[in-house]
């Protein structure tokens, strides 16, 4: 949600704390600031707004030693320069940067309020400065520890006090936190893009460490003041992805990388010898892989529409029940385990709180959950028992779009898998993979059809509602679609099956209601023409997405987007794609921040 940034170093503090903000702020982006010690100065600069506003109010030059900054996305009080973060404690010596939510605030902030305690915010985050301030006796680690011991809920937290020349403190419960190691100087920031210009050495903090970070060193521990030894990492993202490359939002740069990630996703994870897929980090063996009796997949907005669509496939050519539900349910309905069972927690960023808590409810009652993630080193690939990276390369746009044609492509070779073990013959087996490796090639043929999907947008940028029609394989497809149109461009979308329109959406279809159907050259195709056929007798409008030469839906559509033909099983790829370009290119017409739409972040954080 929030992204905060620490620095122990001798670059200029002011350049270094707003570049790593710009770089976060996809994580939120309603106001930011930052606090920078010098001598017996504290200089602390927060402004509502993105981080431009931020930039403009800061001088090139700040003087100092240490410095902390968070670019918010609002949970407690609104968007103002008050609740912005830093937050200080009422001596003004001690400043703070918070991301989570703290939930047991309240009591805190009533305790301190009793004993004389002046708030300068409405926020959640406030009482950590207080209570630094008020228990500090001359040791910031000691302090920290202790003070996180009083908080009920989230927090990635960085904190300076004047009295601590060049000392950032930082801790983490539920909320990411890295260290980043660099020569004479360390980081401390929300993710890895902060601090991906300065150093590739990193060190994860796990819920329940703080650590003290200077210019030459760090010491992390427990909330005893244990020593941990934490093991460095690389870093495998380079610099190059997280620009935009010559694209005008990252949003089109990620979508047009899609043939090049999608490759990626299956790198080395075919073996065309025994057409069935490879994934050492699954962490099954072959018996545990035979004896599965069910698979279940746990994710949220994007990612759980990935899940739905590998639960055709899964019982489509696995032959292996598949359920797929939304994280933020599973956790709070007291899930049964089922023996003989795997649990997929698909998340793009790996942190993704409703994910995060359901998976771990479900290892306490046993679960085996396997993570299908993007970001190395997040806490669901850590937590879990195993998985798959998609190696996708940064997602910065709060719009997910590369992300889930990876994680289908991960999600797929792992069907792939269980089905050669099970009916899959080798001839299937072969044409399945045939087939996924010609994916990135027709992907990028439906990219070619950009100008034409910019187009369309032009002529149906001004409806006030869509609904997105699929049926089968492809009906979650309609559902990403919508949610694409609608988290971007602000027009209100729903994705339903191509044939439930007739149990009660279908009062909506007018001139003013478009609906886009995915029509592949499927088993499904007769039935969703005469969906298709339902919806124009009440004079609604239709775009189809349909296969190259399908002249009978060419003709009945107002107007087509053709895909290539593919194998009946890839369609939730190519017909993806246009629903993306589609969502991007209404978004512009309208004059939105595709990058970064209102109301939303990139990286849910908290429940
Ligand atoms: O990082 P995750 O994949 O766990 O994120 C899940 C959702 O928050 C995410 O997919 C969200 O719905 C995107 N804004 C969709 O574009």
């Amino acid at each position: 949600m929030c992204g905060i940034i620490g620095y122990c170093g001798p670059k200029p503090m002011a350049n270094v704390l707003v570049e790593a903000l710009k770089r976060m702020e996809y994580r939120g982006y309603d106001s930011a600031g930052i606090a920078v010690r010098s001598g017996s100065e504290l200089t602390v600069i927060k402004r509502a707004g993105k981080i431009a506003a931020l930039r403009e109010a800061v001088p090139a030059e700040i003087p100092g030693d240490c410095g902390i900054g968070h670019t918010r996305w609002a949970t407690h009080g609104g968007v103002t320069d008050h609740n912005a973060h830093p937050h200080l404690d009422a001596s003004g010596k001690v400043a703070v940067v918070h991301n989570g939510i703290i939930e047991n605030y309240a009591v805190l902030r009533e305790k301190l309020s009793a004993d004389g305690v002046e708030f300068k915010s409405e926020t959640d985050s406030e009482v950590i400065a207080h209570l630094i301030g008020r228990l500090y006796e001359g040791d910031l680690t000691a302090t920290v520890q202790q003070v996180v011991q009083l908080l009920k809920g989230t927090y990635g937290i960085a904190v300076l006090h004047i009295d601590e020349p060049g000392t950032v403190v930082g801790a983490r419960n539920g909320s990411p936190l890295v260290l980043g190691i660099g020569e004479h100087e360390m980081f401390l920031a929300s993710d890895v893009t902060a601090i991906l210009g300065h150093t590739k050495q990193a060190i994860y903090l796990e819920d329940g460490e703080v650590v003290t970070v200077t210019a030459d060193e760090y010491r992390t521990t427990d909330l005893n003041d244990r020593k941990i030894d934490k093991n460095i990492q690389i870093i495998n993202w380079e610099l190059e992805e997280i620009e935009k490359g010559g694209y005008q939002h990252y949003m089109e740069k990620e979508i047009f990388e899609q043939p090049d990630s999608i490759t990626r996703a299956m790198q080395g994870r075919l073996d065309h010898e025994n057409a069935t897929g490879h994934l050492g980090g699954l962490n099954m063996t072959k018996k545990e892989l035979l004896d599965l009796e069910r698979v279940k997949i746990i994710a949220a907005g994007t990612s759980y529409y990935a899940g739905l669509v590998a639960s055709y496939l899964i019982e489509s050519i696995a032959r292996i029940p598949c359920t797929v539900e939304l994280a933020a349910e599973v956790r709070y309905r007291n899930p049964i385990v089922e023996r003989n069972s795997v649990y997929f927690a698909v998340s793009q960023s790996g942190e993704t709180a409703d994910t995060l808590y359901a998976m771990r409810e479900l290892q306490r009652k046993g679960a085996r959950v396997l993570g299908i993630c993007n970001v190395v080193g997040a806490s669901i690939p850590r937590e879990s028992d195993g998985g798959v990276y998609i190696h996708s390369g940064p997602e910065i746009a709060v719009a997910s779009t590369k992300a889930f044609t990876s994680q289908l492509t991960a999600l797929y070779i792992f069907t792939l898998l269980i089905a050669r073990m099970r009916h899959m013959s080798l001839e299937e087996g072969t044409r399945f993979v045939q087939a996924l490796e010609e994916v990135p090639e027709r992907v990028s043929e439906v990219l070619q059809s950009a100008p034409a999907i910019a187009e369309l947008a032009r002529k149906y940028h001004s409806a006030r509602s869509f609904l997105f029609l699929g049926r089968g394989i492809n009906y979650p497809v309609a559902f990403e679609g919508a949610l694409k149109l609608k988290e971007i461009s602000y027009i209100h979308a729903e994705g339903y099956s191509a044939a439930e329109v007739k149990h009660g959406p279908i009062a909506l279809i007018g001139p003013e209601t478009p609906s886009l159907f995915l029509v592949p050259d499927d088993a499904l195709r007769e039935k969703v023409i005469s969906n298709m056929k339902e919806v124009q007798a009440r004079d609604g409008r239709v775009i189809a997405v349909c296969v190259e030469g399908d002249h009978e839906v060419a003709a009945l559509a107002d107007d087509v987007i053709m895909v290539p033909k593919v194998h009946e099983l890839m369609y939730p790829f190519v017909m993806t794609v246009p629903l993306q370009l589609f969502a991007y290119y209404t978004a512009l017409e309208l004059g939105r921040n595709v990058d970064q739409p209102r109301n939303l972040a990139k990286s849910v954080t908290v429940e």
